[in-house]
């Protein structure tokens, strides 16, 4: 992990992934909120949560097993953190793919201490067998440590401490029935609304000592596509400018302006989102087109537009999957100031009948 150092260009990889890139990762630590209290939106599981542990600090025991899903970059790792914290536990991190033998896991287990937090990300990636081991672990705090091989093999069960597992997952569905169902709690992260991502903006500006106004945290909100680690990482982005082109304020004008020369537009799109659509709307008059064609005439692979581009502009109502191939909406004409061809006319077959008149 390297430094973060302010006078560095950012990688031109893309500004809207909603994964961490390494300078995420060194900075992000600074910017976790610490407390229920200074977690920002997700009332829900936040209430939910703070009764879940308070109850349980009450009866002097150790917490449910709390499962988190939701997108990247919601606060499922910052909440995991929160929930050692407010439990005053030490927490254990790891991962469903760094588990790779049901022998990691049982490392891990074994050596856990009373009341310890055990944090496992990207949860549906486990292995089989580890995840079988976690059931009985999960379940009755007990693993089953074979010794030896072959027909001699034997299990020498071996009781665990209680302990917190929270498990983190973008793909709840992907969970089998019998993991699920051994959580106590879980919780459904949500895209963040425009407002919360207002106060993550203006919590991070103050403690990365940058001055910003409420029109400027708004601009940025606005293009931060519901995700705080995005805000987090277009408010840096931002900042270098106002610091090198400006006067270190962020103001509007200023936030709108760095996000142009970042070719963030002001939904949140970016050059290869706009791509797509432009693609979309000026050669193939709105669909329905093909992925496999829609790919070629952006000169990017299927798996890029379907998986990187597609999800959120199907998310924004930009554009939609039909059986027939990709659609554009009224909404995505209008985004890029274009005019759909004239309906009643010969254009483009059958976007009345998925559209309305
Ligand atoms: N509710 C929130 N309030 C304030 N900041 C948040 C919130 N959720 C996430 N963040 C910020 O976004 C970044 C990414 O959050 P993280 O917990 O790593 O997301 P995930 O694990 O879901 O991918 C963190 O640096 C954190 O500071
Ligand atoms: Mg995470």
């Amino acid at each position: 992990m390297n430094g973060y150092d302010e006078t560095d260009i950012p990688e031109p990889d893309r500004l809207v992934a909603p994964g961490a890139d390494g300078e995420d990762t060194a900075v992000e630590a600074a910017l976790r909120p610490k407390d229920l209290g200074e977690f920002v939106g997700q009332e829900k599981v936040r209430q939910q949560l703070d009764l879940v542990l308070k109850a349980a600090k009450q009866r002097g025991a150790t917490a449910d097993h709390v499962l988190l899903s939701g997108a990247p970059g919601l606060g499922k790792t910052t909440l995991s953190m929160i929930i050692a914290a407010e439990m005053g536990a030490p927490i254990r991190i790891t991962s469903g793919p760094a588990i790779q033998h049901a022998g990691d896991l049982a490392a891990i287990l074994s050596s856990l201490q009373e009341g310890e937090v055990l944090f496992l990300d990207e949860i549906h990636r486990m292995s089989r067998p580890a995840e079988e081991m976690l059931y009985m672990a999960m379940e009755d705090f007990r693993v089953d440590v074979i010794v030896g091989k072959g027909p001699g093999a034997t299990a020498i069960p071996l009781e665990l401490p209680p302990f917190t597992l929270v498990g983190a997952t973008t793909r709840a569905g992907l969970l089998p029935p019998p993991l699920r169902d051994r959580f106590g709690f879980t919780g459904h992260m949500e895209f963040y609304a425009p407002e919360e991502l207002e106060r993550v903006v203006h919590r991070s500006a103050r403690l990365l000592d940058v001055e910003i106004d409420t029109a400027g945290a708004a601009e940025i909100a606005g293009r931060s596509r519901g995700t705080p680690r995005i805000a987090n990482r277009l408010l840096r982005r931002v900042r270098d400018y106002a610091q090198v082109r400006a006067d270190g304020v962020i103001t509007r004008e200023v936030a709108g302006t760095a996000l142009q020369v970042y070719e963030v537009d002001a939904r949140g799109l970016d050059r290869l989102d706009r791509a797509v659509l432009e693609a979309l709307l000026k050669l193939f008059g709105g669909g329905p087109v093909g992925l496999s064609t829609l790919a070629v005439a952006v000169g990017e692979e299927r798996e890029t537009v379907e998986e990187v581009a597609e999800p959120f502009l199907v998310r924004e109502g930009l554009l939609a999957r039909t059986p027939r191939g990709r659609v554009a909406t009224p909404a995505a004409w209008a985004h890029l100031g274009l005019v759909p061809p004239q309906q009643a006319g010969g254009g483009p077959r059958g976007q009345q009948g998925l559209f309305g008149a």
